[in-house]
């Protein structure tokens, strides 16, 4: 994928993180993912690409915009998937958080897994425990292996996990077998992207989640050298069926980072909220803003953080149908 798409695809993030900053704290998160989404999907529309959106808002007769399936882009070559969160922490945003962000991966078609809008099993470590996990083995076993890659105690490996009744038992095992704990109310895209920064305090992210976030994260972490696996958990018969109609013959399959995201991937995120890697988005009033974003590219490893001064007025002069931000 030539390098140059890493900028265009990175506006796509930057504009949907301004449109949905402006609903930070407000309490609506329909208003803030629909801002996000328009903006999102306007800017793509203006990129010289053809997209398939295959990690998306959903369904299309439930998501009216960037469903799966949906074509984005403004010509027909070259064509690329594309997994995307326009805001990922719709309720963070909504109550003004920290960690929210607007996510986009892109890679050639075929590339990442087509996942169900379901729960997913994950782990996910950064590049000096890359190989050593394992959704097979006990979350025990697991702690065990990544402390003795990254040549420490248990005790010094932190575990970030989502707030939910759902890990009672795994934040019971993991605090028996003496690891700390960040637990975080939303927002494990960016915890799995955490685990790889090694200025962030997480070591291992562990849990469910959502399946399209963990193809998300995938992409970020096979940037970075880090490592996941996610498994799919169906907990009723519809889901099941929803599953095996967007192609997962195995229900019991456990996916590697390959099997999630292979090839070469771009992966752009902007912060909405400021959280462990990004600044929020900040107004400076008379159409000035200032948006801060992480790019990576699998290709090289290259990781650039770009802060961009934005002159909304002038930035949207000349587009016939500008993003709403
Ligand atoms: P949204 O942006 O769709 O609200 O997702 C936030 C999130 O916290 C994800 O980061 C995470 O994977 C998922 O929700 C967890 O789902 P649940 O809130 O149902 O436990």
């Amino acid at each position: 994928m030539d390098r140059h798409y890493t900028l265009e695809f990175l506006r796509a993030t930057e504009v949907a993180a301004i449109a949905s900053a402006r609903y930070m704290g407000r309490g609506d998160e329909h208003a803030a993912d629909a801002a996000a989404v328009a903006a999102m999907r306007s800017m793509l529309n203006t990129i010289n690409f053809y997209g398939r959106v295959v990690i998306g808002e959903g369904e299309r007769d439930k998501a009216p915009m960037l469903y799966i399936g949906e074509e984005v882009g403004k010509s027909k070559a070259p064509k690329f998937d594309i997994a995307l969160d326009p805001l990922e922490g719709t309720t963070i945003c909504a109550r003004g958080g920290t960690n929210a962000c607007a996510v986009i991966a892109v890679a050639e078609q075929g590339n990442f897994l087509h996942a169900p809008d379901l729960y997913m099993e994950k782990i996910a470590v950064g590049p000096q425990a890359k190989g050593v996990i394992s959704l097979l083995r006990t979350p025990t076993a697991n702690l065990r292996a990544v402390a003795e890659a990254k040549a420490c105690k248990i005790a010094d490996l932190t575990v970030c996990i989502l707030d939910r009744e759902r890990h009672t038992e795994l934040i019971k095992e993991v605090r028996a077998a003496g690891a700390r704990i960040f637990l975080i109310g939303d927002g494990d895209v960016s915890a799995a992207i955490a685990t790889a920064n090694p200025d962030s305090d997480i070591d291992i992210l562990m849990g469910s989640g959502g399946a399209p976030e963990g193809v998300l994260a995938a992409a970020a972490l096979r940037c970075v050298g880090g490592d996941i696996q996610g498994k799919l958990l169906c907990r009723n018969d519809t889901e099941a069926t929803r599953a095996k109609r967007m192609g997962v013959d195995d229900l019991e399959r456990i996916y590697d980072l390959d099997s999630l995201a292979s090839g070469d991937v771009v992966f752009c995120a902007t912060g909405v909220t400021t959280g462990t890697f990004l600044q929020g988005v900040k107004f400076y009033g008379r159409g000035r803003v200032r948006t801060h974003s992480v790019v990576m590219r699998s290709q090289s490893g290259t990781v650039r953080y770009i802060t961009a001064e934005h002159d909304l007025p002038r930035k949207f002069s000349d587009m016939p149908n500008p993003p709403p931000t």
